[in-house]
């Protein structure tokens, strides 16, 4: 941003990716005027705790843990689907706070994550060419020319599913659920679950008797709130700008300009550009922001994005989310590392394990493996204790769901079974035993 310049609509003068063509510009008007009016799904407050937690990961005090969906979706949307996303990444983070031995920050793509870049703008089906599926947030994923055009009033009801999920998001992790002995013995009951589970039975061992030696020294692990709720934030990739520019507010306290409608927003590989609209529309937020940086990337451009977007230099404002793929992360990173420290840009570095090693299986389905994804985190803390730097956490796509989308892991997953339960709308994502078998490999890593 140029000093002074900067307004929620000034990323409007500025070229901006991926953004749907919106046939009825009336509608739209009314869709967005509607939207400003609306209460802010998160507070400033918020968003600054996130950004000072934030700040404890950038000085190595701390992990993040950033998973959900790749896509959420308006058809797959219930109390139970939310439960289990939840529950998953509650024991994700008992098991990484433990190999980690600092606070784990917890950040769900969720409440918000309605909205995917394409390779392209068009697709074909049957001979078809179609628009490209954008995420329930633009348009309806179903392959038939009618569905797949953008309609305004997706960006409400995207609005209003937010609401509610963040609102059953706050109930569970204050009122119970959350609570550290449960969790526990749900990975318990993970390790207990099978041969391989087996595996990580000394981790859980050990945490059983850190809770026992906890309640021997006379703290009640039942009353004490820290042990019984969590503080679990949301955040999205900020790609339909017009809706983030509609949610964005004046704060009363500061008056800074807030995006209230996550947390935290992320700009992806495919926007990135320096000159462009998203990273215009994210340099004048006061939330903490990430940036996807994917095998393209070079110094100059990540240098370049760290003193645009945070020239104050100030520990938790922004989050580079490296997705490299585990072949190259061993040779893209570490120029990377050291460049942003020797420029004192103070960044979380955060591994997606993810989008880097996508491919298509001899059946036709987008998948990844566990091997792979398990590889380029062991690549990403190779690389940061190569050049001293902390490696901030990990940014996975998961479900609590148990569907076959990625291969390997926990159940062993293979090619033949993938059709089985195949239900993501766009990226393959972890099952629930995948992901609480991957959180006890980099519990692993984090103690080695
Ligand atoms: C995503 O996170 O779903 C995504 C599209 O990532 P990227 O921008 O890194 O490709
Ligand atoms: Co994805």
């Amino acid at each position: 941003m140029t000093a002074g310049t900067w307004s929620p609509t000034s990323w409007r003068a500025r070229p901006a990716a991926q953004q749907p063509r919106w046939p009825d510009e009336a509608a739209m008007g009314r869709v967005l005027g509607e939207l400003a009016a609306l209460p802010p799904l998160v507070f400033a407050g918020e968003a600054r705790r996130l950004r000072a937690a934030l700040g404890e990961v950038a000085g190595g005090r701390a992990f993040l843990l950033q998973a959900g969906d790749c896509a959420e979706s308006f058809l797959e949307f219930s109390a139970d689907g939310i439960r289990d996303k939840l529950r998953v990444v509650l024991q994700m983070a008992v098991v990484l706070t433990y190999g980690a031995g600092v606070p784990v920050v917890k950040v769900g793509r969720i409440a918000g994550q309605f909205a995917k870049p394409r390779s392209s703008d068009t697709e074909t089906v049957a001979d078809r060419e179609l628009e490209s599926f954008r995420g329930h947030m633009v348009n309806d994923d179903a392959p038939d020319p009618e569905a797949r055009t953008p309609d305004p009033a997706r960006l409400l009801a995207a609005y209003h599913q937010s609401a509610s999920t963040l609102n059953l998001v706050r109930a569970f992790t204050t009122g119970g659920f959350a609570d550290l002995s449960q969790v526990h013995q749900w990975n318990q009951e993970f390790v207990a679950s099978s041969e391989e589970g087996k595996r990580y039975e000394q981790i859980a061992a050990e945490i059983d008797r850190a809770l026992r030696f906890m309640a021997a020294c006379g703290i009640d692990l039942n009353a004490e709130t820290a042990l019984h709720q969590v503080e679990y934030f949301t955040s999205h990739e900020a790609l339909i700008l017009p809706y983030e520019e509609a949610l964005t507010r004046t704060d009363s306290l500061t008056g800074s300009a807030y995006d209230c409608s996550a947390h935290m927003v992320w700009v992806g590989e495919r926007t990135r550009q320096i000159d462009g609209a998203h990273v215009e529309f994210v340099s004048g937020i006061h939330n903490p922001v990430a940036v996807k940086i994917g095998p393209s990337a070079t110094v100059d451009e990540v240098i370049a994005l760290c003193r645009r977007l945070d020239p104050e230099r100030s520990p938790g404002r922004l989050t580079l989310v490296t997705r490299l793929g585990a072949k190259r992360v061993p040779e893209l990173l570490p120029p990377l590392l050291r460049a942003v420290r020797d420029e004192g840009q103070p960044v979380v570095w955060v591994c997606d394990p993810m989008h880097g090693n996508t491919f298509v299986s001899n059946g036709g389905h987008k998948t990844r493996r566990f091997d792979d994804i398990l590889e380029e985190i062991r690549g990403f803390f190779d690389a940061h204790r190569q050049v001293g730097t902390w490696p901030g956490g990990v940014h996975v796509e998961l479900t609590g769901d148990d569907v076959t989308e990625c291969l390997g892991g926990f159940g062993d997953i293979v090619e033949d079974q993938l059709h089985e339960r195949y239900t993501t709308m766009c990226d393959p994502r972890l099952n629930a035993r995948q992901s609480i078998d991957l959180a006890f490999r980099v519990a692993e890593l984090l103690r080695a």
